[in-house]
């Protein structure tokens, strides 16, 4: 089977892709024949792509941090597409700072959108994804390999996430591929909703010196998953070619 043919009736759930990771990677799974629904808080942005793209693309409005908002997501990718194949948990924000109790708004909204808004999502259709076989594509991060100071709670939900990923790894084989993706810095929006001003400031100077383009990201992943199902890409970290850490 080429793999036009594997994805030509796949259907993939993409969470956060208003934007960055998310959007680039439902072109490029939309480009490789995937039928996309598109999740995200930005039901404006969402909804134009759904347009651009065509070919059965749906927006769904959904916080990941809203279990009722992803159950609803599910029953209407169950009605419109007949379930999904891949869920790419993407949704994600960035809030680097001091471990302070200053920020502990920040910590939390980290844990509840990167790591549980990942678990819930994937609890909520894991049985879509089970049914002939599904991909589970987790957005980790360099920051899951690796910490510094100013990145505890952050690279906390990464970690977190490539632990979780490594035990459903095991547990879903073969019914479900898990594949996790740790990229460096990719120019996107994540570091503009940082709340330190000072830090936000030296983290965009970085991303600009630094950062690859979303689409670099997103072709790997629909690489990745066009691999026929003999074929399990785990773990792919891909960083600026100039990036150090
Ligand atoms: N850019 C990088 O350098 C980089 C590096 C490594 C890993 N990552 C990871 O890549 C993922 C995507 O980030 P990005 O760089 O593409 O940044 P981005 O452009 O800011 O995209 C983040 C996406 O997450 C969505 N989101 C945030 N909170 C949400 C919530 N509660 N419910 C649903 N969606 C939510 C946003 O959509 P709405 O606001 O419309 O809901 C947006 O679509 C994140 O997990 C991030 O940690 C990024």
């Amino acid at each position: 089977m080429s793999s036009s043919e594997h994805t030509a009736q796949r259907v993939a759930v993409i969470t956060g892709a208003s934007s960055g990771i998310g959007e680039a990677t439902a072109r490029a799974l939309a480009a490789s024949g995937h039928r996309v629904a598109l999740l995200a808080r930005r039901a404006d942005r969402i909804e134009k792509l759904a347009s651009v793209l065509g070919n059965g693309a749906i927006a769904i409005t959904a916080d990941v941090t809203d279990r009722d908002s992803l159950v609803a997501a599910a029953a209407r990718v169950q009605s419109e597409l007949g379930g999904a194949d891949i869920l790419v948990n993407n949704a994600g924000v960035m809030l680097l700072g001091p471990f302070t109790p200053e920020y502990r708004e920040d910590h939390r909204r980290m844990v509840e959108t990167n790591l549980l808004g990942a678990m819930t999502a994937t609890e909520v259709f894991l049985g879509q994804l089970r049914e002939g076989g599904g991909d589970l594509v987790n957005i980790s991060s360099v920051a899951g390999r690796t910490a510094r100071a100013g990145n505890a709670a952050y690279a906390a939900t990464k970690w977190g996430m490539n632990g979780w990923s490594e035990a459903l790894r095991q547990e879903l084989q073969p019914d479900i591929r898990v594949l996790v993706i740790e990229p460096g810095a990719v120019a996107t929006e994540l570091p503009t909703h940082i709340t330190s001003a000072e830090v936000k400031a030296a983290t965009e100077k970085f991303y600009e010196q630094f950062a690859i383009t979303a689409a670099d990201v997103a072709e790997v992943i629909a690489f990745a998953v066009g691999r026929p199902r003999r074929v399990a890409l785990n773990e792919i970290l891909i960083r600026p070619t100039a990036q150090a850490g």
